[in-house]
Order: structure tokens, then sequence, then C-alpha cells
């Protein structure tokens, strides 16, 4: 409730008066703010999301295809999540048929040969889902396949949604006509007055003898914003929470591939899903590819983001890479043809090939990073590698800003990419990492950070240290364009993690944010234009790490102060706020994240116990006493007269 209360933007109103000093505060520290003196600029990208194709973050998460392995791919223990259905005195088999499929990039199918069936005793597969298929009451599911048969008599075939524990199907559709030339059918399930719930499978029969043959077999709930094969709307709604400013995309390591061979290659995932073949990710599990290059930039257009598009540059995981010169060329021009796609009018190629695919739009392209953690490269090849696709993205397209993921020395990159994966205590350490960083190099994107603590989400201590080094990022944001947390997104499910402390969790009914994700939310929500001059004095035993953190920003145009205050220590902390000159009205907000351990989480059976809570300010002025408990984080937002 309280979690929805927040989403909505409705307060849960407490009220603060600031002048009052908590019995057992540590002594009181001091805070000067000049809001008229503005010292930096802060980045209107600073915030934003980046993500790949890791614990299920599409596939089985933000990508609302509700069936598993689509395209019929099996291994020793047979076809993966489809199972034989033989109801009643059925009888038949089921096996992968590699000699026909339903085109040339999906060359293998199901094969169910039905040697006894009738009406009332059918026989086919059931599809278990990504741990289940979520199932809502009074939703319509849009489904499709492909399908062939060796007569017509075999059909029609019979599609159920069906609760595992009670076996009634919750809504059924049929579909006639299979004939012997692949085709692909559509289908509509619509649900009553069912109860929500994960536990359900799709089952398709049939109640004739004969063969029939399936591929990309595919079922989606209503999506965000309605579009065709979309994404998951909670999920989309908890990003937009976030205001993000961009998506850097693809990866990580899903842009590389553990082999060469199994880099993203983005031209095999546009178009119909029936020509994408599907690719094996460095993450352990096959990708569908459902999540191509245009559904992510239809990602970025449903929630107002900038595409940072990672290309890949010529470097996968098992030290492969491609030399710089000849042999890197056709990865130049494939990464030209991809800018292309994105950005071309209907004029050029690649541009016509989008809009051929729907999209007649041309995307706003400002970033494009090369590679990814080009510095596990042990050859050496990124100087040379970078060089090369810097000279010729920049010589068709100048206006683009060129993200290095190392300092390079043969060309000057307009941005360099750092990642930090760290503990709480790090952060607290680090968060002056950028504070007396050189202003005249390459600008900075922060393009995965996190503090990793917790799993599979960070917990309470994790978001203290996210929040201290989000004060770093903010003051430092003249030199920082953007930052992005990673990853973003997991299943819980068992088997659906593979990096512990993921920001956002889920299964195939529910969702949830962790703290740190609600401390993203805070920062993020009240970003403001510039930072004003400030000091902090009196914090901490002299020597020890601090626990006390904060960043002012200012937003110039809403004339409002955003002061953020981080007490990572267990002991509440007193502080005085002196803001010289400034006229401020005497109510203001406070918004508040607060837990009793830095153990508290969230989790998909509680996933509020750690959120916000807004209350009102009152008695705010030029010099004000306000006490922060013992682990906090808080925003305090004033407005300017
Ligand atoms: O975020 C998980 C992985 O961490 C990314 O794929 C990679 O870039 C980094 O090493």
């Amino acid at each position: 409730m309280l979690e929805k209360a927040f989403a909505k933007g409705m307060a849960l109103t407490l009220t603060v008066a600031v002048a009052f000093i908590q019995a057992g505060a540590q002594s009181s520290a001091k805070l000067t703010i000049h809001s008229d003196r503005p010292v930096s600029k802060v980045s209107p990208t600073l915030y934003g999301l980046m993500t790949e194709e890791i614990n299920y973050s599409y596939d089985g998460g933000l990508y609302a295809e509700m069936v598993r392995n689509r395209t019929v791919e099996s291994d020793w223990s047979g076809i993966l999540h489809w199972i034989l259905l033989e109801n009643g005195s059925a009888q038949a088999k089921i096996g992968v048929d590699k000699g026909t499929g339903p085109s040339k990039a999906l060359d293998h199918s199901l094969r169910i040969d039905v040697v006894k069936a009738n009406a009332e005793n059918q026989a086919g597969v059931l599809n278990d889902g990504y741990w289940g298929m979520a199932v809502r009451p009074e939703t319509t599911y849009k489904g499709s396949f492909w399908a062939k048969a060796d007569g017509a008599e075999v059909g029609p075939v019979t599609v159920a949604l069906v609760n595992n524990q009670t076996g009634k199907a919750e809504a059924k559709a049929t579909v006639t006509g299979v004939g012997t030339e692949w085709k692909q059918f559509a289908f509509t399930l619509k649900t009553g007055a069912v109860e929500a719930s994960a536990q359900n499978h799709l089952e398709l029969t049939v109640g004739h003898t004969g063969t029939l043959w399936l591929s990309l077999v595919s079922l989606f709930p209503p999506t965000y914003r309605d579009r065709p094969g979309g994404f998951r709307v909670d999920l989309m709604e908890k990003l937009a929470a976030m205001h993000p400013q961009f998506l850097r995309f693809p990866g990580g390591n899903y842009l590389e591939g553990d082999h060469i061979a199994e880099r993203y290659e983005w031209k095999k995932t546009i178009g119909p899903l029936v020509d994408r073949p599907t690719h094996r990710s460095p993450w352990g599990y096959r990708s569908t590819d459902g999540m191509g290059l245009l559904e992510f930039l239809e990602w970025c257009e449903d929630l107002k983001m900038n595409p940072v598009l990672a290309v890949y540059a010529g470097y996968s995981m098992a030290q492969e890479h491609v030399t710089p010169g000849a042999d890197l060329e056709p990865y130049v021009q494939d990464a030209l043809e991809e800018i292309e796609y994105v950005t071309g009018g209907a004029d050029t190629k690649w541009g016509a090939v989008r809009v051929k695919d729907g999209h007649p739009a041309r995307f706003k392209l400002t970033y494009v990073e090369i590679g990814n953690e080009d510095q596990f490269d042990h050859s050496g090849s990124y100087d040379g590698r970078y060089a090369q696709f810097y000279k010729a993205i920049k010589a068709k397209y100048p206006e683009l800003e060129l993200i290095a993921t190392t300092p390079v020395k043969s060309v000057r990159p307009d941005v360099i990419d750092d990642h930090y994966y760290v503990r709480a205590q790090e952060f607290f350490r680090d968060q002056t990492h950028y504070d007396k960083a050189d202003r005249t190099g390459p600008k900075i994107f922060v393009g995965e950070w996190a503090t990793r603590e917790g799993a599979p989400t960070p917990n309470f201590g994790a978001a203290l240290g996210d929040a201290a080094w989000m004060t770093g990022l903010e003051r430092n944001s003249d030199l920082i364009v953007m930052a992005s947390y990673a990853p973003l997104l997991t299943n819980v499910n068992p088997g659906g993690l593979q990096w512990d402390t993921d920001l956002i969790g889920y299964d195939a009914l529910r969702s949830y944010g962790s703290p740190s994700y609600y401390a993203q939310v805070l920062f993020a929500s009240y970003l403001g234009s510039e930072t004003p001059a400030s000091k902090l004095e009196g914090v901490g035993p002299e020597g020890a790490v601090p626990k006390f953190f904060y960043s002012v920003t200012r937003d110039a145009a809403k004339k409002k102060l955003y002061v953020k205050l981080v007490n990572a220590s267990t002991t509440a902390q007193a502080l005085e706020i002196d803001l010289p000159g400034a006229k401020l009205a005497a109510d203001g907000k406070l918004v508040m994240l607060h837990a009793h351990s830095t153990q508290a989480t969230n989790t998909i059976e509680h996933p509020t116990q750690v959120v916000p809570v807004e209350s009102a300010l009152h008695g705010v002025g030029a010099k004000m006493e306000h006490t922060l408990p013992g682990l906090s984080v808080e925003v305090m937002v004033l407005d300017e007269m």
C-alpha cells in the first residue's frame, strides 16, 4: 500500500519540525549552503539505466513473452520446457525435427506424432513458462504459433491456459486451418473471474491422429502502452519511477559474448521474429532475441530515454579479439550500419530497413560506446580497435560522442566508462573519488556501479553505500555526464539469478524494488540543475571513515533546493543547516528512507518493508536544526521564495 502510494506520488504525510535535536544524537555537525553561489552544473542526463540479458532480465522478465523456449531448443535432457501431454486414452510422442522449420533462421521444430486421440482424449504438449505463467482475472492474452501438419485431419488445435494445481483451463481457444505448409496462426485467450496466480501453463492439443509440427509458440499478456510483443507493465512502471534519462544497451558482457561467434549481432535481432535465429548468451542461457535492436529503441521511446548504443568492438570474453586493420573493418562497417539503422532516414539503406520494420521515425542518438570492459582484453588491442572505430564513426557522424571502455592513447575519447562493484564500506571511503579528478580530459560515464550486499537484491546496507556514492556522483556531475546501476533486473526464482545484488526483483506475477532501488528513485526524483557552494563541518571522529554524506543541488527553473543527507551510522546525527541569505518558504517536504538494520530488505513476499516515507517539514528558514535517525537517507525539498 505504502509502495503504491509512493509510486503514484501520493504523500504519506507526517509532520516534522526541523528545530529538534534528538536525544542521544552524535554531537551536532554544521552544513552551510550558499544557494545563491552555483559552483557547477548538474548533468541533466545523470541517472539512467544499464541492462543486458542476465538474470532473465528480458526473457522471463521485461520482455513479456510467457512461453519459454518458444523456438524449441533441446539438450541431453530433452526439449526444454516442453512436455508431452496424453489426456485420457490419447497416445503420442514428441521430438525435435531438425529437418523442418518455419524459416531459414528457425530450421527445426517440435514434432508431435499422435497415434491415438479423439475430441475427449486429446494429445499434444504443454509449456511450463518462466517458472509458471501469470494469469490474471478478466484479461486478454494474445498468442500465435507457426504450424504445419501431415494432413488436414490433425486439427483443430486447442490452446488453453491451465492452472497447475486445479488442472482447470482458465481460458481456451480453438485454432483451425493447419495445413501441410508452414503458416502462422493467431489466437486470443480471455480469462474470466479467476484468481491471479503464477502457477499456470499453456497447453496445445489435438483430437485426431496424425503429425503436427510447431514452432515459435508465443503468448503475451497486455503490455506497457499496448505494444505488440512488448514489455511487462509492472516493470516498466518501476523503471519509469526512476526518471531514467538514458538506456545503455545491449551490454555488458552480453554485447561481447564468450566467443566472437556469440557476440550480439544486431542484424539477427531485427525484423519478424521468425527470421531471428536466437543466440547463446554468456550468462548461461539462450536469448530469444525477441528483445532486439528495435525493441531496445522502442523501450527508450516509451520511457523517453536517450539510447546509449554499445557497438561490438572486436573483443569477446574468452580472450578472442579481432586484430585492428583489415580484419576489423567488417566490424566497423557493421557498427556504421547499426548507427544508420538507428538514425538514418528512409533514403538510407539501413534507415529504410527500420522503416520496413515498422518505425518510420529516426531515433535521436548522442552517445555510442565502443565495446565493453576492454581492459580485460589481455592482447592490448583496444587502443588500435578503438581508434579505428573512432575515426570511421567520427568521419560519418561527427556529432556523435564516442565512449571508450578504458583509457586509450592514440585518440582522445569523448567519454570514458568507469565501472564499480564494491561493498558499502568502499563507497563510503571512495565517494570523493571524482572530487579532484581532471576536468580537462574526457567526460566520465559511470556505466556500471553497485554496492554488492544482499541477494538477490540489495539490502538497506547496500542502499546506504549507493546513496553515499550518489552524493559523489551529483557533486561531480559537471564531469560525470551519466551513471547507471547494474545489473538492473533479476528473476528471483531458483536458477533465475546469475549475479547477486540486482536492483529490481520479480517472478512471473509480481515485482518489487529493493531499498537501493528506492534510494535511486529518491535521488533521481530530485536531481536539480546546479550545485551551490556548500561546506560540512564537524562530522564523525577525526581519522575515521565518515559515515555521513550529503549533496546539495538546486533546480534553477523550479526554484527548489534539494538537500540530500545520508547517515550510514547507527547513531542519530544532529545537524545545523545554515543557508545564509536564503529566502525559503516556511513549509517544505522531507522524504526519508530508513531501516533499523543494514540487513533490512524487501523481498518478493515482503516487497514494501523499506520504502520512502514523505512528511511535511515545518519551520524551514535560513538557520535550521535537524536530526537524522541512524541508518537513514533523506531528501529535504525546500522552496525558494
Ligand atoms: O553487470 C554484470 C557484468 O559486470 C556486466 O555484464 C559486465 O560489463 C560487468 O563485468
